[in-house]
Parts: structure tokens; sequence; C-alpha cells
């Protein structure tokens, strides 16, 4: 027999690859970004901010790209046969669009729409179906900043991928989030962007978010403080990677992930239903809701009238939609639940990961800075069932669902537990 091997093409040969360099101090390593492209076979042409280029060469991103660096968005000249579409050129060029760094200004200029230099103007311009990589980097408190977080949010309802600054040492003599990932990191996204992970095509997911609202009578109800955010990131991970998702939503106040079939229930039984009738067509099944467990036994029709100085409101118990799931799983279906505790209490999430039959859970805590409910962010600890442990550092919900998913694949070791 007569093996061949095939030369290895690297999935950014041939690609037209915009970079954005907008003015922080990470700036000076973008020459060496472009010639990781440049040798990878791209084409690459670079929009640098007026301030951009007080960091960093043109001459430097001229040479090393070949081609001229362009900053504002009119022509040398008004003469006739001068640029005079320069605005829209970039944009309608690029099969990729990277920004590298994206200054805390520049990523308020590109959630607002605005368009007064070359880089925000092919950032509108762009094709809609082009991949756009953002990496923010300033320094830690500009980062926290409820308006950037905002306007990074904002991006990523849009579709872009706003990346996480490293920790470390930063300019600004602080120690913390702010670094702008290393080029050979970015160059790395930029590949995975041109050949994007399509591990759960044809696959069924199924994700729960949100609260529950249990009825007390026609005008109140008992809750929580779930937002949603960690089971509308997974289910957009999810289809992401190419699954076919169904989320269903408690109420809450999030855009529907694209692609997205997503199902509105307001209680636990509603919930419990509209899950139980997708068991069967379920491959992955994520519950990631905070049902309640009691609801109001007998709720009032109309409005319960103030009166007595105390009032008793008897619960009975709602049914358990994961414990439902893990009960009727048939081999080839996963499971995946999360268990909010007490710090420290990870012998109890593995205790629920035996009970409940998953195969993965995601152990987490409300009482550390950044964790739980209502916030961007979340502390997760995996417990697989082949009894892997793997602690994540605090990342956005975004990136902590990537993690999930990828504990799911073979190598994560939960599938393969499942024979
Ligand atoms: C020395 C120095 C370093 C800077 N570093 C950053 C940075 O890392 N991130 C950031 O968001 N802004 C930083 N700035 C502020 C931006 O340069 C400033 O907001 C500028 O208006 C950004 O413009 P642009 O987004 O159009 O490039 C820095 C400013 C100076 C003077």
């Amino acid at each position: 027999m007569v093996f061949t091997i095939k030369p290895k093409i690297s999935p950014v040969k041939g690609k037209r690859i915009v970079l954005g360099i907008s003015g922080g101090i990470a700036a000076y390593k973008t020459p060496l970004l472009v010639r990781l492209l440049k040798k990878a076979g791209a084409e690459v042409r670079v929009a640098l901010t007026e301030a951009g280029g007080r960091f960093v060469s043109e001459l430097s991103l001229a040479t090393v790209s070949g081609e001229a660096v362009l900053k504002g968005v009119f022509p040398e000249t008004d003469t006739p046969g001068a640029d005079f579409t320069r605005h829209i050129s970039l944009g309608e060029w690029a099969d990729l669009f990277v920004i590298a760094p994206a200054t805390a200004n520049t990523i308020a200029k590109l959630s607002a729409g605005l368009s007064d230099d070359m880089l925000s103007a092919t950032f509108i311009t762009l094709r809609p179906d082009r991949p756009v990589l953002i990496f923010p980097a300033m320094d830690g408190h500009m980062f926290r900043s409820p308006s950037v977080q905002r306007n990074i949010r904002t991006l990523r309802e849009q579709g872009c991928q706003v990346f996480e600054p490293e920790s470390g040492a930063l300019a600004s003599g602080q120690c913390g989030p702010g670094r702008m990932a290393e080029p050979e990191e970015i160059f790395g996204r930029i590949k995975e962007a041109f050949a994007p992970d399509t591990s759960l095509a044809g696959t069924r997911v199924v994700v729960t978010a949100g609260p529950t609202r249990e009825r007390i009578d026609g005008v109140r109800f008992i809750s929580n403080y779930s937002s949603g955010r960690m089971g509308f990131a997974l289910a957009r991970a999810a289809r992401k990677r190419g699954a076919s998702v169904t989320l269903i939503s408690g109420p809450v106040q999030l855009p529907t992930p694209e692609g997205v079939l997503r199902i509105d229930v307001e209680s636990a039984l509603e919930m419990d239903a509209a899950a139980r009738e997708r068991y069967r067509e379920t491959d992955i099944f994520i519950a990631a809701a905070a049902v309640a467990d009691y609801r109001p036994a007998s709720p009032a029709g109309g409005k319960l009238k103030k009166g007595a100085a105390e009032m008793e409101v008897k619960l009975a118990l709602n049914p358990d939609v994961l414990a439902g799931f893990g009960k009727e799983k048939r081999p080839g279906q996963l499971a995946v639940g999360f268990a909010l505790e007490t710090a420290g209490n990870l012998e109890s999430a593995r205790q629920k990961l035996e009970r409940k039959n998953l195969d993965l859970i995601a152990f987490n805590t409300f009482e550390e800075e950044g964790a739980g409910f209502e916030v961007e962010t979340n502390r997760i600890t995996l417990l697989s069932r082949g009894g892997a442990e793997i602690p994540l550092g605090l990342m956005t919900k975004e990136d902590a669902a990537e993690k999930i998913l990828d504990a799911l694949r073979p190598a994560g070791g939960s599938k393969e537990s499942k024979g």
C-alpha cells in the first residue's frame, strides 16, 4: 500500500484579512502578527487609527504587509480618478476583520456604529457573514468599567467574537486583566475562524435557561435572580459548533441567539413539560435554568387581599427537570447540570452528578465575587462522570460555555465514560 502525505495547507492561505489597530500600547506587537499571517499565505491590509499611529510605525506595517496602510477615509487628492470609495474598500474586500489592540475608545465607536476613520468604516461596511475578532487591551479599571462591558456585550450580541484580555503586568504599572493576547494566540484564533469547529453538527442540544416564576395569585409570584445568561451563552456556543439547538427559557431580558429555536415558558411545570416532549430527540441536555424547587400548592385566581398580620402559602414540590432526563437517558445521550452551592462544597455537586445520572456538572458558588447570578462572569469547576475535576478560572459566561462544551468531547472524558 502506498501512503501519500498531503502537505498541510494553512486555513488562512489566500484569505484576505484586514487588521484594525487602535491606539493602545500593545500596538507594538502587531507587525509580528502581520508577519505570521503573511508567512501562512494570507493577504493583509491594515486600518490604523490616528492614535494607533502613535504606537506603531506605518512604515513597519506597510513593509511587513506589502500594502499601503490606510488611516483616514478621505483620499489624498480630490482630482478625478482619486480613491473616492476608500471608506468602503476594506469592508468589501475582507474575508475577516481582526481588531488588535482594540481600545476602549474604538470598542465604544464600533458598538455605536460611528464611522470616522478606516477602522470604524471597515467595521460597518463589512459583509455580514464575515467573522470579526476583537482583542481588547487596556488597563484593568478601564476594562471593568460598566461602559466598556456594556459596549462589549453589544458587540457580542451582534455576533463579534470579543476575546478576554489576558492577565499580567500592564504598561500602567498595574497587574490584572488588560493585556492583549500574544500575536501567536491571535493568529491561532484567526485560523480557527476559518476552520470553524463543527464538532456538534448533526447533534440535537436542548438547553434550559433563566428562572421560573411560580404563581402565588394572579399578580404575584415566587422566583429567583437567575438572568439566563449562562444558558443563553451555552445555546449560542452549541449553535456555533453546528448543533441544532432548542432553548427552553424562563422569563429573561435577553435576545435569542442567532439560529436557535427558543421556547418561552414561565413555571417549572411548563419547563418540565417542554423539556419532556424533547427527551427522546435530544442528544445533549444542558440544564442551566434555575428551576424553582417548590411552587404555591394552590395559587389564587385573582389578587389576594391584604388582611391578617401573617399568612401562609403552602408549597408543593416541583418536578426535577434534569433528574427526569437523567432517569430516561439512553446510551449516547448526555446530561449536563449546574450545582450552585456554598463555597467549597464540591462533594455535594459530585453527589448530585451521581444521583441525577449526569455526565458533567458545573459547580459554582454565589459566595464568590464575579460568580453566580446576575453577573457577566462565572467561576466554575467542572466535575465529570469519569472523575475528572477541571477548575476554570474567573471567566465570562461565553468562555465558560465553550469550556463546558469542550469537556463533553470524547477527549474531555465524559462522553467516553458512557459506553
Ligand atoms: C501611553 C498611552 C497608552 C495608552 N494605552 C491604551 C490602552 O492600552 N488601551 C486603551 O483603551 N487606551 C489606551 N490609551 C488611550 C487611547 O490612546 C485613547 O483613548 C485614544 O483616543 C484611542 O483612540 P483610537 O481608539 O481611535 O485608537 C493610551 C494612551 C496613552 C497616552
